[in-house]
């Protein structure tokens, strides 16, 4: 590891991230804001190391972190997106955004002045985050943190608005949405996804507020006239 592997310069990377993501058609308002998913998956994977207490390589989980789903930026948005939602086969093009990240996180790492070991590592990261389960053996504790971090990171403030931006995207009206998140179970908790305990932990909290605010604003649409 070199100096600028040690000391990674995040809020450069995660302008540089940013700014790829505001260049495209999809991602950077929406239910699709990558600049706001990116910066959720660093603060969660910041949270599920500190309640992790086990020796992981922080600066590769961080730095993979906010280059996780650059890859989305060469996907092409004809074969996800329709004017009212996504295509019928659109998670075929969604499913190579891991891949497609990898040659512009490395570009990018590179001009920064990391060495190829790092980029190596937070590559593996970038390209396995998607690969959930067993579709990949002997997961690193860090791959397992990132993956974690990627749902987590969709789970509370985040899975209670990205409904209603889905909404304004792709003409839903507000009371159907709400109708929708009712109804929603958070399949988070419910399949075993995460691979941490702590991970379990983080996430039934944020489940519990996205609960509360659905109580909440259910009551909004309580009436005689639906
Ligand atoms: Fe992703």
């Amino acid at each position: 590891m070199n100096l600028t592997d040690k000391n990674p310069n995040y809020k450069e990377i995660y302008n540089l991230v940013k700014d790829l993501f505001e260049a495209t058609e999809h991602f950077y308002h929406g239910p699709f804001d990558e600049t706001y998913y990116s910066l959720r998956v660093y603060e969660t994977c910041k949270e599920i190391i500190t309640e992790l207490e086990q020796e992981v390589s922080t600066v590769v989980i961080l730095t993979a972190s906010i280059l996780h789903d650059i890859g989305k930026t060469k996907t092409d948005p004809v074969k996800v997106f329709t004017p009212l939602g996504k295509t019928d086969d659109a998670m075929k093009e969604w499913k190579r955004h891991p891949k497609l990240g990898v040659p512009i996180a490395k570009k990018i790492l590179t001009e920064m002045g990391h060495s190829e070991e790092f980029i190596e590592k937070v590559c593996y990261l970038i390209e396995n985050h998607d690969n959930r389960r067993d579709e990949i053996k002997n997961k690193s504790i860090e791959l397992q943190i990132l993956q974690d971090a990627d749902l987590i990171a969709d789970c509370g403030f985040a899975g209670f608005i990205r409904p209603f931006l889905y909404g304004s995207k792709f003409s839903r009206q507000i009371i159907k949405t709400i109708k929708y998140l009712q109804t929603e179970i958070n399949r988070v908790e419910e399949d075993g996804l995460l691979n941490l305990n702590v991970s379990k932990t983080i996430a039934k909290r944020k489940i519990e507020l996205e609960k509360r605010l659905i109580k909440e604003i259910s009551s909004d649409i309580d009436s005689d006239l639906l």
